[in-house]
């Protein structure tokens, strides 16, 4: 093994333990100071051992889109799994029987077939499963309408057998994408608004509403204070990206997940090319709207641009007069660093510039 950053063969995951520690620790704290549950989102990271960090700084639970993901964070111990996606067919309601019998878990859904389905499976095992309603405050994904739609549903789940009404949730993904930084933050608050007043809705028909959760790292500490939340969902806040730098939630010193990469060439005096092309930083731009530019942020370079990508390549513009040789490592800040964890075998964990173990990205490529 590597023992320091510069033996490494690029293109590297590097993830430092410091900033992650801190970074996790930060939102614990947080979620504690407010007295609200954590339930991180693992798809993020992926890792076992990450999911461990979250649960002793305090987390309640993880959260996983799939159940391929589930399997991986409860053979690593975690009894408390929330799979925050539609279950839907034969096959995942199978594998949902086994990790309801290894796991706490709970679900969710937006429609009635939906529940109906899982109501079936479920009362025919002699299992009840928590469920709560997918709540759409704007995104346009997922999720019914907040207020009436969600209380018709919350009512429907609480009649079925095998069920369980859990609560609400929300994925304020479009406050990502609301512009400034303020509107970013207005756009959380009305979210959790949302949620709170479908909740009180809900109550006023006679069924409690134990979870209201939300969940986005860019509005992570404004939505969660919203009076009536009980749970908050980040998954980017272990590492936070560029995406997290723009919306000025953090700064770029406290992103803890890099990709190292060599600088391959340099075709022209104003152009080197990355050994960093989608393969590494995905060309996935979430939560970077326009007219911000670049498929990434290079540490020490801020007039470096990476402008284009292919699979390998990861075209850079720079100043003619750069003084960068060919063969000389960067670290770069992705833009959203979800899908760039899934490209990994494994990540490099670092503390300053030396390699002090490397991690398996045992949740890589869970997509069922
Ligand atoms: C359902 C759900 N909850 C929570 C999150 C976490 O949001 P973030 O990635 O901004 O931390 C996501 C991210 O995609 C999500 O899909």
């Amino acid at each position: 093994m590597a023992t320091h950053i510069s033996e490494l063969d690029t293109p590297a995951l590097i993830v430092d333990i410091d900033k992650l520690k801190f970074n996790i620790k930060d939102m614990a704290d947080f979620a504690a100071a407010n007295n609200i549950r954590l339930r991180p989102h693992a798809k993020t990271h992926k890792t076992p051992q990450i999911g461990k960090l979250q649960l002793e700084a305090g987390a309640a639970g993880l959260t996983v889109a799939k159940l391929s993901e589930a399997e991986v964070f409860i053979d690593a111990g975690c009894d408390e799994i929330l799979v925050a996606y539609p279950l839907v067919g034969k096959a995942k309601h199978r594998r949902l029987i086994e990790l309801c019998q290894r796991a706490h878990i709970t679900t969710v859904v937006d429609h009635l077939d939906i529940a109906s389905a899982l109501s079936r499976t479920m009362n025919a095992q002699g299992l009840e499963l928590p469920v709560m309603v997918e709540v759409d405050t704007g995104l346009n994904r997922c999720g019914v309408r907040p207020l009436e739609p969600a209380r018709k549903l919350a009512q429907n789940i609480a009649r079925l057998p095998g069920l369980h009404f859990a609560g609400l949730l929300t994925h304020e993904g479009h406050a990502q994408l609301a512009g400034a930084p303020d509107e970013v933050r207005s756009s959380g608050l009305s979210a959790g608004q949302m949620m709170a007043e479908t909740a009180e809705l809900i109550r006023k028909s006679g069924l409690e509403v134990p979870i209201i959760s939300v969940g986005l790292t860019a509005t992570a500490k404004i939505t969660a204070t919203v009076d009536g939340v009980t749970e908050t969902r980040p998954g980017i806040y272990a590492f936070y990206d560029r995406s997290e730098v723009l919306h000025q939630v953090v700064t770029p010193d406290r992103c803890a997940a890099r990709v190292l990469a060599t600088v391959a060439t340099r075709p022209t005096a104003d152009r080197i090319i990355l050994d960093s092309g989608t393969k590494a930083l995905t060309s996935d731009r979430a939560g970077v709207a326009p007219p911000v530019t670049g498929h990434g942020y290079v540490i020490d370079h801020p007039d470096w641009e990476i402008t284009s990508l292919s699979e390998e390549h990861g075209a850079t513009t720079i100043a003619d007069d750069d003084p960068v040789q060919i063969g000389e490592q960067v670290q770069i800040i992705p833009n959203h660093i979800c899908p760039v964890i899934n490209l990994f075998d494994s990540m490099a964990i670092t503390q300053g510039e030396r390699v002090i173990d490397e991690w398996v990205v045992a949740a890589r490529g869970k997509s069922q």
